[in-house]
């Protein structure tokens, strides 16, 4: 399996991993393209003869207390690749690029239900908050994007 970091020139791959794995409807390929073109926005693929088999997408945060934090958004292996170290490679390549770039760390949002993602993390050596009360909550708008 190839780990690539998905840039404008994979457009089509891209295409690939929102539709089939993160479930959404790809955007106008301007905006792909200006996701993949973007330093602080990443895609990292893993492809296996040319099929996207699994995409992790995350951003690089500039922090006023921190330098730079790397968030991790979203990460989906196709089901019949489970359990096949994929997700743990896709992990490593997100981190490996948050060191490089100076990073103080990366952090996720995921629920402690979800078994497969939180023993993911743990073996990538992501540790879980405390409990707490905390919430996430969200202002949505209706026309974001133009
Ligand atoms: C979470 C997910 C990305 C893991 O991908 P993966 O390629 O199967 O992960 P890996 O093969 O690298 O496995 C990593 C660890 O998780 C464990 N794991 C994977 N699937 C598991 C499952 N269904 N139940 C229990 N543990 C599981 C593995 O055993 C491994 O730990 P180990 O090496 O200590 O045994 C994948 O299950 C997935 O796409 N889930 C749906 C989307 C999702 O929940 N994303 C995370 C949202 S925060």
């Amino acid at each position: 399996m190839d780990i690539i970091r998905a840039r404008p020139e994979h457009l089509e791959l891209a295409r690939e991993a929102i539709d089939q794995l993160h479930g959404r409807t790809p955007p106008p390929d301007r905006i792909l393209r200006a996701f993949l073109a973007n330093d602080s926005s990443y895609m990292i693929l893993g492809v296996v003869d040319g099929r996207v088999v699994g995409s992790l997408t995350g951003y690089a945060l500039d922090q006023y207390w921190s330098y730079r934090e790397f968030f991790l958004y979203e990460i989906n292996v196709a089901e019949e690749q489970h359990n096949r170290g994929i997700g743990t490679r896709l992990v490593q390549a997100f981190a490996d690029e948050a060191r490089l770039r100076g990073a103080g760390n990366v952090w996720v949002l995921t629920n402690r239900s979800n078994v497969a993602a939180t023993r993911l993390y743990a073996k990538c050596g992501f540790t879980p908050s405390p409990a707490s009360d905390e919430s996430m909550m969200t202002l949505t708008f209706a026309a974001g994007r133009e």
